[in-house]
């Protein structure tokens, strides 16, 4: 088989759309710890066995399959998929990745783990923590008199002192907390006391029931700006002066569990004098502590991280507040005492990934009523409200917890990830529900017992990484897309928490950041532009090239919005001496997303199949605008029969990699890898823009698409408008 002749690619992009709706569904092991830009597993899949196996994709999708003897490297592994998904059928594996939060990750996912002591460390640890911090996060409920309820989320609004009257003034956006969709009425928060109102209609909604001013929906904060509601005084903000700027707890969501079955929707309640004691409590308690695993690191300036300077945070610690600090100090010293170093190792991980959602960054959805993770986009973006998870989490029966972000939240996703490991499934949605089929004889992680799936990973830049020649079967990949993911800005966030709890003898651990010069991303505060990644991508081509067995592929996803992105993709081929035997078009991010929608964005990615020029067939050639047109229309009809409608922004992209594609086999014969960067970056630019303004070749390749002919999958259904319930943030 080959991935040219049998990659199937509607089977494939219905199941990876399905999966980007619902990745934990689809793929538990991505549960271990966050990494950003995760591919689908199942693309990875069904690469792996189009190439490898024997069958209709179809049929080996759903059973057990062993490439055992099989070698295959992924120079840039990121959170693991395409080496994860080559280990669970038995290949021996080759990962590299320039930052050490990616290696340590990965071997987190492979490595074995005794499941049972695991759950029993960590409901220990959980049990202990609660011992000494379960009364930060408790309320009382007004509703029904309970005493002693879980919060589980505390409401913050940044804060600044008006520089006309010096009074402080809340700088919310808005005041509607919740929206009457998972909630039976809207909560708003009266601009003048601060009670709670539910109303029923948000355009009408009336006096407060505490002071009777009438309610707002909007608030006074705005781009920068915010009037006073004493003086009128108008305040800007940040103007940080080094120092954040405060907050006022102004709500919370709590938990009664004996309420909630006669209750009707959430529980919410404007924080009483008890609350702030609590408060206050935790933050003396935190004052009179030595922290032995915060971290004191200063923030470096980034293109993510300037950002954070601005709004007045210096060093990693100002993110969390004091309940916070006590809490995750706290839990630092509880893993430290384990004397079993898997499981330490385990915990630490799980502390990494706790982060994430235990600081002053997290925001709240109103319409979900979700706590958002602080990288629930790739970047940090610094909200007006907050959202502070209890850090314990609220456990409700064996595996399940009420809210996110918690302790026990984090201990079930990382138990369910380990389980899936151990006995992998795949997921097939029947229109009604998901129905798992399990993969008996596949696994995750740890050497077979016969000795197959070797597994060897590295942190260090693939640009030096080194393989013997023509020992690889494949290479499968996901490099970075030039500049749209800061790696080491934003993994420092975790990096610098874990390295204090791990110590810096783990590899990769003894520089104080993440960050690293050799990082294939472009970053305008580094100075990094298109030709570093370009010469960078070019080299671990060239050394991929050198590795793989004569006829074997190198197999990668990209997208971008920019044709310039791609010059830098079709260089690194010509580079690596190889051609582009097919451009696949996968939707590989999250579909059906409003900011996606109708937009110039993709979820579309390319899949460039590439191999050396004497193994690689001629196909789908193309030499004029129409013939293009006509290429990317039958991609559009496939993804239809997926059931993905293609945007505008992703006809574009699938327009770029044929592109991309057929620039190389042009160039194949007279390349000069000698010239210059610049020099071989605009001559394969040149070439692609031959071809036409991209929205024009983008429109006609819509009007030529085929009418699609039907699913060709009728077990398979997909709506995207459908809200996915358990869909985590990617
Ligand atoms: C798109 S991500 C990979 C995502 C991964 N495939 C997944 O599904 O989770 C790209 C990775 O390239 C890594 N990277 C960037 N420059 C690198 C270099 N010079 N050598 C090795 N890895 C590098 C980044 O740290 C990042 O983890």
């Amino acid at each position: 088989m080959s991935i040219e002749q049998d990659f199937d690619v509607s089977l494939i992009a219905a199941m990876a759309l399905r999966e980007k709706q619902i990745q934990q569904t689809y793929r538990p092991f991505i549960g271990v710890h966050k990494w950003f830009a995760r591919r689908p597993g199942t693309l990875f899949r069904g690469l792996i066995l189009a190439e490898f196996g024997d069958g209709q994709l179809q049929d080996l999708f759903f059973r057990s399959n062993d490439f055992s003897g099989k070698r295959v490297a992924d120079p840039f592994m990121g959170g693991g998929t395409p080496v994860v998904e080559a280990n669970r059928v038995g290949c021996e594996i080759f990962g590299f990745d320039i930052n050490p939060m990616s290696t340590w990750i990965v071997r987190e996912e492979l490595e074995r783990l005794d499941i049972a002591a695991y759950e029993r460390t960590v409901y220990s640890l959980i049990d202990e923590l609660r011992d000494e911090i379960d009364s930060n996060y408790q309320t009382s409920c007004p509703i029904y008199g309970d005493t002693n309820v879980p919060v589980k989320s505390f409401l913050w609004v940044k804060t600044l002192d008006c520089t006309g009257c010096g009074r402080s003034i809340d700088l919310f956006p808005g005041y509607v907390l919740a929206e009457n969709q998972r909630h039976p009425k809207n909560v708003l928060v009266c601009w003048s006391c601060g009670d709670l109102n539910e109303v029923e209609d948000r355009h009408n909604p009336g006096s407060c029931v505490g002071c009777d001013s009438t309610l707002k929906c909007i608030g006074p904060a705005r781009r920068g700006r915010c009037d006073c509601l004493h003086c009128g005084q108008t305040n800007a903000y940040p103007a940080s002066h080094g120092r954040h700027l405060a907050h006022r707890l102004f709500a919370i969501e709590y938990y009664n569990p004996t309420r909630k079955a006669v209750h009707n929707g959430r529980f919410f309640k404007k924080p009483d004098a008890a609350d702030f004691a609590r408060f206050a409590a935790a933050a003396d308690r935190w004052e009179k502590l030595s922290p032995r695993f915060v971290p004191d690191q200063s923030i470096p300036p980034g293109d993510e991280t300037t950002r954070l300077h601005r709004w007045g945070y210096t060093h990693y610690r100002d993110m969390f507040n004091s309940r916070q600090l006590l809490g995750l100090e706290l839990s630092c010293r509880l893993i430290a005492e384990t004397e079993d170093s898997r499981l330490r190792h385990a915990l630490a991980t799980n502390l990494s990934d706790l982060l994430r959602y235990q600081n002053m960054l997290c925001r709240y959805d109103a319409k979900t009523l979700k706590a958002l993770d602080i990288f629930s986009i790739h970047g940090f973006p610094v909200g007006l409200v907050q959202c502070e998870s209890n850090l314990l989490g609220i456990a409700a029966g064996p595996g399940s917890n009420v809210g996110s972000g918690g302790w026990s939240n984090i201990a079930a996703k990382y138990i369910k990830a380990k389980r899936y490991g151990e006995a992998p499934y795949e997921v097939i949605h029947d229109g009604q529900r998901n129905v798992r089929v399990p993969i008996a004889g596949e696994r995750i992680g740890g050497l077979r017992g016969n000795g197959r799936g070797g597994i060897a990973l590295q942190c260090r830049s693939a640009t030096e990484c080194r393989l013997p020649p023509s020992s690889l079967d494949a290479v499968f990949t996901d490099p970075p897309y030039f500049g749209n993911v800061q790696y080491g800005e934003l993994m420092d966030f975790c990096y610098v928490w874990l390295r204090n709890l791990v110590g810096h003898g783990t590899e990769g651990f003894h520089h104080r950041s993440s960050r690293s010069a050799g990082e294939l991303t472009g970053n305008i505060t580094e100075n990094r532009g298109l030709e570093h990644f370009a010469t960078g991508l070019s080299e671990v081509y060239s050394r991929m090239a050198d590795a793989l067995k004569p006829g074997a592929p190198l197999v990668f996803t990209y997208h971008h919005n920019k044709i310039e992105a791609y010059c830098a993709v079709g260089v690194a081929i010509l580079d690596a001496g190889m051609v582009c035997s097919a451009a696949l078009p996968c939707p590989a991010e999250m579909g059906g997303s409003i900011h996606i929608h109708g937009t110039s964005s993709s979820i579309v990615d390319t899949v460039f199949v590439c191999r050396s020029p004497s193994h690689a067939r001629g196909q789908r050639l193309f030499s004029t605008p129409g013939g293009i047109a006509g290429i990317v229309g039958e991609d559009l009809a496939q993804l239809a029969r997926a059931g993905r409608t293609p945007t505008h922004g992703d006809t574009r992209c699938i327009v770029l990699g044929h592109l991309t594609r057929m620039a190389v086999w042009e160039h194949r014969e007279a390349w000069d890898r000698t010239g210059s960067m610049t020099a071989k970056l605009s001559a394969v630019n040149a070439t692609m823009a031959a071809y036409g303004d991209l929205d024009g070749l983008a429109r006609s390749a819509t009007r030529v698409q085929p009418a699609p002919s039907g699913s060709s999958f009728p077990q398979l259904s997909f709506d995207f408008d459908e809200e996915p319930s358990d869909a985590v943030p990617v």
